[in-house]
């Protein structure tokens, strides 16, 4: 009848070395969060925040969808930065795609693939916003490299949020950041577009032109 009896076997031997290292661990959990990280990810399976950052229950808010996007209006991702940003005061907002992304890949393959194509137009629209940086590549380096435009996109996007600008105005100190993972190797890399205060925002928008 039920054919996942393996995972409760795991959990309860994952729960009972935690408890052996730290006998309160759980306890100490149970009275409350105080994560200093908002993950925004990739729902792909292969890209578990905690596990690839090497943390622990407790250090991650996550919110994960398909080719991690934050789309302007999505009440789900706007309620979870603005929780993670307002009531656990979080200091960093990652958003973190990866290469080989299946959502970014079918944004672009001009294949029907049903319901998903709407959510996935918001990636056709980063393919657009940088049709000249991308035409020159192999069809294999576009994908790679339109994964890291959505990425930048996102952050500008969670950046414009006025959840992040209010908390900015009101001194609070909050990094967005935007990283891509490597399926192949498990390496985190940094693409550089760390975004602390309105006028770094502005100047990360203002070069969008340059790309
Ligand atoms: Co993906």
């Amino acid at each position: 009848m039920n054919s996942l009896n393996h995972i409760f076997e795991n959990n309860s031997n994952w729960a009972q070395i935690i408890s052996e290292e730290d006998p309160d661990f759980f306890k100490e959990l149970s009275k409350g969060q105080a994560p200093e990280i908002l993950w925004i990810g990739c729902s792909d399976s292969r890209v578990p925040p905690n596990q690839i950052m090497g943390l622990s229950p407790g250090d991650v808010f996550v919110h994960r969808n398909i080719a991690n996007v934050v789309v302007h209006t999505d009440l789900n991702s706007l309620s979870v930065i603005q929780y993670a940003v307002e009531v656990l005061k979080v200091k960093h907002v990652i958003v973190c795609g990866h290469y080989g992304c299946g959502g970014i890949k079918a944004a672009i393959d001009d294949q029907n693939h049903g319901l998903i194509d709407n959510w996935l137009r918001h990636i056709k629209d980063v393919s657009r916003f940088n049709a000249d940086s991308l035409k020159a590549l192999s069809e294999e380096e576009q994908i790679s490299k339109l994964c890291e435009l959505n990425v930048i996109e996102q952050v500008k996007n969670v950046c414009g949020t006025t959840i992040i600008h209010d908390a900015w105005k009101q001194g609070q100190a909050l990094t967005v950041h935007g990283w891509i993972y490597a399926l192949s190797n498990g390496m985190l890399k940094n693409l550089d577009v760390s975004i602390s205060s309105p006028g770094e925002f502005e100047s990360l928008m203002a070069s969008e032109n340059e790309q």
